[in-house]
């Protein structure tokens, strides 16, 4: 049985604008790497952290958490090393949390044989979320584990979809030299909506998973929309107005604020456009 693995774990793009807390997509190409090694040392253990000022402690580390309740689930009493080396910027609204967490528990569950379907580790990688920002969505952990687009069509019970992904559908993200965290982020949200709003923003869900699936580039440009946490959050990011202009201009499908921010997708049909 192979003793330590070396993974990619993927940055994801949480909300996409219609879907706050519920949709979700895994970006090829961007993401941190980790080493992860079953060790005869009982107890789990951050060895390395390399490119960002993180907690080596497992208790304040969202992948230690994580792993510990995977751990404490299956009843597993082994040793585990984790090695981080994060490409992704904390606090940059990719989902950098979410690719430690859902990578840690992704490399140890396939370390021990894989006892449990990718889709079944979403609850440990949600405790990650939880300690980064008090609140265990699954957004962004979900499409880390399963790849391409997810809905979270419950949260309790779980209960997450693995969408359609159209073959030309690219996504470009720019980053704002700034840090929001997601729980400031999260604090500046009414929680009460009014029912015109959730009307148009349901809608548009609906839309969105549909033109996912017919592949309907026009339709899923008309459903990236997002009238309730935009509008409120926006303001936290400077020039997002003027960028999300010039990106329609320049033929994006949609354009809205990555996660909680300050990231800021568009989504295009080609790689030439986006
Ligand atoms: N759905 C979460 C939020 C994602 O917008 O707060 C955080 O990355």
């Amino acid at each position: 049985m192979e003793k330590s693995v070396r993974i990619f774990a993927p940055a994801t793009i949480a909300n996409l604008s219609c879907g706050f807390d519920v949709l979700g997509c895994c970006l090829d190409t961007v993401g941190d790497e980790m080493v992860i090694t079953l060790t005869d040392k009982y107890g789990v253990s951050i060895s390395k952290i390399e490119g960002a000022d993180l907690p080596k402690s497992p208790e304040k580390n969202v992948a230690g958490v994580a792993v510990n309740a995977l751990l404490k689930y299956l009843g597993k009493n082994v040793g585990v090393d984790i090695e981080i080396y994060k490409k992704i910027k904390a606090g940059s609204g990719i989902g950098s949390s979410a690719a430690s967490s859902a990578g840690a528990v992704w490399a140890v569950n396939y370390l021990l044989g894989n006892p449990l379907k990718n889709v079944e580790l979403i609850p440990f990688a949600m405790e990650g979320e939880r300690l980064a920002s008090g609140n265990a969505h699954a957004d962004n952990v979900a499409p880390s584990l399963l790849g391409g687009f997810t809905l979270v069509r419950s949260y309790d019970p779980l209960d997450v979809i693995a969408l359609h992904s159209p073959d030309q559908l690219y996504a470009t993200v720019i980053h704002p030299q700034i840090e929001i965290k997601t729980a400031d982020s999260r604090s500046v949200i009414k929680q009460n909506v009014p029912l015109d709003k959730a009307i148009t923003q349901w809608g548009n869900l609906g839309g969105l998973v549909a033109g996912l699936y017919s592949e309907n580039y026009e339709l899923i440009g008309r459903s990236l929309k997002d009238v309730i946490i935009e509008p409120l959050r926006s303001i936290l990011i400077p020039a997002f107005d003027n960028v999300k202009e010039n990106a329609l201009k320049a033929g994006a499908l949609g354009c809205g604020i990555s996660g909680s921010g300050p990231s800021i997708f568009a989504l295009s049909k080609g790689y030439d456009t986006a």
